[in-house]
């Protein structure tokens, strides 16, 4: 595994690159069971670069950029039975050398959701991702449906801009309770940490709901909220349509089902992808490349 820093490293990948087999899996490093399983399933593909990079353009002043958790060596640990081809953890200067100029303004699904409630974040992620992208030089790259606005934006970017890449999603890893892993949940201690499983318990209400029949968006997003009593402060809970996230007539199709909630000091997010048919309710991808 090659610890690579600078944009004069990856030349050392310039042999693999060449293969075209590439692949890529974007992280902002504090790594835990859902990003190595980003990085198995990156394996099954091809030869695997891991980036590690605490992006500061996608934080909005006053969010948790400063105390992000920042812990090269553990990730590095847990990366190397893995067996990634090479890691890259550039520093802030080598990602941004200039002055704050240039960036990558994403299109219309960075405007909903998350997007409107912290300005510039996916202005941010599109950038450093396009810069990784360039950077590296994979065929594909792999992200989170976790993430399921962010893999969107990016699916977006990555048509509008003719990159030479594919992206593929991969499914949510859970705890126990349900709880979307995440690096910021080890901002949850005690009773914060049990409310925090409210927002995947909410989400499987919705889709037996579905399952029951139910397509009226109104009463899937009442049933979200209903569920959401835990938490301290619901940013959202919606019904959105996939790809493009604007709001369906009715609960069919293809549909993101997402919620954004404050629990103690973390702002959490979760999502379920469904397939909705007019007797069948399944799981599904978001992007063409993705597994179920
Ligand atoms: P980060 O939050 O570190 O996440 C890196 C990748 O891991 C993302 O694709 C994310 O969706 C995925 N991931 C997070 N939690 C997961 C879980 N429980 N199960 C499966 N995958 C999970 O997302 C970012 O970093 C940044 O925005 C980045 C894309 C690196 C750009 O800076």
């Amino acid at each position: 595994m090659e610890l690579l820093h600078t944009r004069a490293d990856l030349a050392r990948l310039a042999s693999l690159r060449s293969g075209g087999r590439l692949v890529l899996v974007p992280t902002m490093g504090a790594l835990h069971a859902g990003h190595l399983s980003l990085v198995e399933r990156a394996a099954a593909r091809g030869p695997v670069v891991v980036s590690i990079f605490v992006n500061p353009t996608q934080f909005a002043p006053g969010e948790d950029f400063a105390r992000y958790p920042r812990d090269l060596e553990r990730d590095l640990e847990l990366l190397r039975p893995l067996g990634p081809a090479a890691v890259f953890a550039p520093q802030v200067s080598e990602m941004y050398p200039g002055p704050d100029g240039t960036a990558v303004e994403p299109g219309p699904r960075a405007a909903v959701l998350c997007g409107a409630r912290r300005p510039g974040h996916f202005r941010g992620v599109a950038t450093v991702v396009v810069k990784l992208l360039n950077l590296v030089g994979p065929a594909v790259a792999v992200f989170g449906r976790k993430d399921a606005q962010q893999c969107l934006v990016l699916d977006e970017v990555v048509r509008d801009l003719a990159l030479p890449v594919r992206l593929v999603d991969a499914p949510t890893l859970r705890e126990p309770d349900g709880l979307a892993m995440s690096s910021r949940n080890r901002y949850l201690e005690g009773d914060d940490r049990r409310r925090a499983a409210c927002l995947s318990r909410a989400l499987q209400a919705a889709r037996r709901e579905l399952e029951a029949g139910e397509r009226a968006v109104a009463a899937l997003e009442d049933l979200l909220a209903l569920h959401l009593a835990d938490a301290d402060v619901v940013e959202y809970a919606e019904v959105r349509r996939v790809p493009d996230l604007d709001r369906p007539e009715r609960a069919e199709g293809r549909l993101l089902l997402a919620i954004a909630a404050r629990v103690g000091p973390a702002r959490l997010i979760d999502n379920l992808v469904l397939e909705v048919g007019p007797r069948e309710v399944r799981a599904a991808a978001l992007l063409e490349g993705g597994q179920p």
